[in-house]
């Protein structure tokens, strides 16, 4: 078996609540396979700004540093939410962790299990068959250009950037993906008016050239938002950067059936961070009924890609599929269209995917 450290880091709202079953797929999956996973806790995000006033404490990075793969659970407050005057907030702690372990890739892979056809609100035919995996560029573009506010308070801006070095490396892991898949990949931008995009677009030429086995397409932002509704059949892998990649892979969780579904992994120089694609929820947050299968897809990620396991991932990902087919879902799963699914809260649709694990 193999040695990992893994820092788990549950952090606000639901995240809480779905992070101890990823935590304890991983567990099982160490104990049924011999490998010896430890495992230590660090605070991120609101509950960090409680405890320490910091988003992301200094021993918190450490761990990280030090960890092999870390899971994390979702980050944010309604309290910041609703005052934007606020200068500490919680998705700091998240954006200055992808910043310090240069997770420059975040891969969500959005797949759609076929007992979920129902459950999403795009009709069955459009969605049959779908599976797109989207790299969403993570450490650069508007999210960390140089933020502006006058002193008059009434003028604000955020810088859009990229260098050419961060689109060359995010592009090559794209294509090297895609050589494995249906060798197409999508580059979305907004070239016809962005300078970035521009450079970003020329960049992608460049880099697909050493990449001639893979059908290269460029769209625009508007059109592929549109186009992801409309036909997501047509997409196979997807770069983009990384605010439109924040809103294009949220649109895309509808084509598989619920955010509660989607997992991510986020790599670049060396850990892996490991996360559902959904918010910290707090309007169902404390209640037990958010999905936790978005928690232990993430750690099958985790698996395979941090670890190489890629048996022990298939495992976890069949045990899902396996408690689907029995019926059994949370709430924002549930077939729309018939009464036959068994509608559970968080803890016992865990507990059919541990039961389905051994
Ligand atoms: C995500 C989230 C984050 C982002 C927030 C919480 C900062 O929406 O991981 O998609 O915008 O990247
Ligand atoms: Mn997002």
């Amino acid at each position: 078996g193999v040695e990992k450290k893994i820092l788990v880091i549950p952090g606000d709202g639901i995240g809480q609540e779905v992070t101890s079953w990823g935590l304890k797929v991983l567990k099982t999956i160490a104990a049924n396979y011999h490998h010896s996973f430890t495992f230590e806790e660090g605070i991120m995000g609101h509950v960090a700004i409680e405890a320490t006033g910091d988003p992301l404490p200094e021993e918190t990075l450490q761990k990280a540093k030090n960890s092999d793969a870390i899971l994390f659970g979702a980050i944010g407050h309604a309290k910041y939410d609703n005052d934007p005057t606020l200068k500490v907030r919680p998705e700091q702690g998240l954006l200055k962790i992808r910043k310090e372990l240069g997770l420059y890739a975040n891969l969500r892979p959005i797949k759609l299990f076929d007992e979920l056809l129902e459950a999403s609100s795009i009709k069955p035919e459009i969605l049959r068959g779908s599976d797109i995996l989207f790299f969403r560029e993570l450490t650069g573009d508007v999210y960390f250009g140089e933020k502006k506010r006058t002193e008059d308070r009434n003028t604000a801006s955020d810088l859009m950037i990229y260098h050419r070095y961060e689109v060359e490396r995010i592009a090559r892991k794209a294509y090297e993906a895609a050589r494995t898949r249906r060798k197409k990949l999508c580059s979305v931008d907004k070239a016809n008016v962005l300078e970035a995009s521009r450079l970003w677009r020329e960049v992608i030429q460049e880099v697909a050239k050493e990449y001639p086995d893979v059908e290269t397409e460029h769209m625009f932002i508007d059109n592929a938002a549109m186009q992801l509704i409309k036909d997501p059949k047509r997409f196979d892998v997807v770069v983009t950067g990384n605010l439109f990649g924040d809103i294009l892979t949220d649109e895309a969780s509808q084509i598989a059936g619920s955010m509660g579904m989607l997992a991510s992994a986020s790599v670049g120089d060396k850990v892996g961070f490991y996360e559902p694609i959904h918010g910290s929820a707090h309007d169902i947050a404390g209640k037990g009924i958010a999905n936790p299968l978005a928690s232990i897809l993430s750690a099958a990620l985790m698996l395979d890609i941090s670890f190489g396991l890629k048996t022990e991932s298939q495992r976890v990902i069949k045990a899902v599929e396996a408690t689907l087919r029995q019926g059994y879902r949370t709430m924002d799963i549930a077939n729309k269209h018939t009464e036959n699914d068994f509608i559970m809260g968080t803890d016992a649709m865990g507990a059919k995917v541990l039961e389905n694990l051994n």
